[in-house]
């Protein structure tokens, strides 16, 4: 059967010495390569300013509208991800009656359900044609009844937030009296697996996988490379097409692209690690003024063609891991870590 050392005539000694000599160099290059990610993984402590942040896009509810962007309200971030006064990004999403996620995958008219902040915990969500629902995050039914979905093949548990909403979610997507369920992210920390999609990313922590997001807790979209793909589009795109968490305004003749941005700061306190590259699934050919997707399948058969690079699905915009936590608010400015 398999090769023994008497027929191929090698000693035991030197068959002990050969998988020692290889576990040394396999344990050697192993402490290097970990080295070497420390290094890379150490916050920098130089920063250079690259731009300013335009506007912060939180979406209460998965696949919905994001709330208003005001002007000096400052938001939270920390490892959960975005925050403000009780109200936080992607805790709620809808299940359908095999506890499947519903998004504007499926339901593009799901973009005009349009969160909107009333009180601390508080949201008012509206619909076209639809009576105003009053949710308040305090008074969620909690039946005790957890629900286990997946969100990009992580398994991930939620909890019923009442009859009432579902019935009006239903009504609205799937214009009939039930079918799908609103649920809510009852952690209070980060608990699903890494996506297989992330999972072989060097700097990418559990922690990073956030609430109801696709991939991460935090995304960032540079505006100008919006601009350039709306010189190449025949129906110009808005940026929150992409429903990236914090839009920059990069000053001029910046010559790094995000996708190089390894280190990023907004404002004084809160630094990110970028953690992957961005890939847009078809959620951005929905419109969000019309709720209807594009006929053409663009803006991504245009991005297909510039911004692919290796991958399946064109790249825009990067995901971040939250590495300090702090405040921000629309008009900081940002920076870029330099080692
Ligand atoms: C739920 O699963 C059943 C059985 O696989 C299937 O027939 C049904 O269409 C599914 N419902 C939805 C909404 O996808
Ligand atoms: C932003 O996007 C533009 C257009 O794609 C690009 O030229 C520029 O380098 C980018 N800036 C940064 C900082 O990513
Ligand atoms: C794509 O893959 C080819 C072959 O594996 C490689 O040579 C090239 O550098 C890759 N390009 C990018 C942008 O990663």
């Amino acid at each position: 059967m398999a090769y023994s050392s008497s027929s191929l005539d090698i000693s035991p000694k030197t068959l002990i010495g050969v998988g020692v000599g290889l576990a040394v160099a396999g344990g050697a290059s192993y402490f290097l390569y970990h080295r070497y990610l420390q290094y890379r993984d150490a916050m920098p402590q130089k920063w250079r300013r690259v731009g300013t942040l335009q506007r912060i896009n939180l979406f209460p509810i998965k696949s919905c509208a994001p709330l208003d962007s005001t002007p000096g309200r400052e938001y939270d971030c920390d490892v959960l991800g975005m925050s403000i006064d009780g109200i936080r990004d992607r805790t709620l999403m809808l299940l359908d009656e095999n506890n499947t996620m519903v998004t504007a995958r499926g339901y593009p008219h799901m973009k005009l359900i349009k969160p909107w902040q009333v009180s601390d915990n508080g949201l008012i969500i509206t619909a076209p044609e639809m009576p105003e629902l009053e949710l308040d995050f305090k008074n969620l039914e909690s039946p005790g009844q957890d629900l286990r979905t997946s969100i990009s093949g992580a398994p991930v548990d939620a909890k019923l937030c009442g009859d009432r909403f579902n019935k009006w979610f239903s009504q609205f997507i799937l214009e009939k009296n039930t079918g799908l369920r609103l649920v809510h992210y009852p952690y209070p920390k980060p608990v699903k697996i890494i996506c297989d999609d992330l999972k072989n990313m060097p700097f990418m922590r559990q922690e990073d996988s956030g609430t109801f997001n696709d991939g991460t807790s935090y995304m960032l979209m540079n505006l100008s490379s919006v601009d350039d793909l709306n010189t190449r589009l025949k129906n110009p795109v808005e940026p929150l097409q992409f429903r990236g968490g914090f839009e920059i305004k990069c000053d001029e003749h910046e010559p790094y692209a995000e996708d190089n941005w390894q280190w990023v700061r907004i404002g004084d306190e809160a630094v990110f690690r970028q953690v992957a590259p961005r890939t847009l699934c078809i959620v951005p050919n929905v419109n969000d003024n019309t709720g209807k997707r594009d006929v053409e399948g663009e803006p991504l058969k245009t991005l297909k063609s510039y911004r692919t690079f290796n991958h399946s699905s064109p790249l825009l915009g990067i995901h971040l891991g939250l590495r300090q936590p702090g405040k921000v608010k629309a008009n900081d400015v940002v920076y870029v870590g330099e080692k």
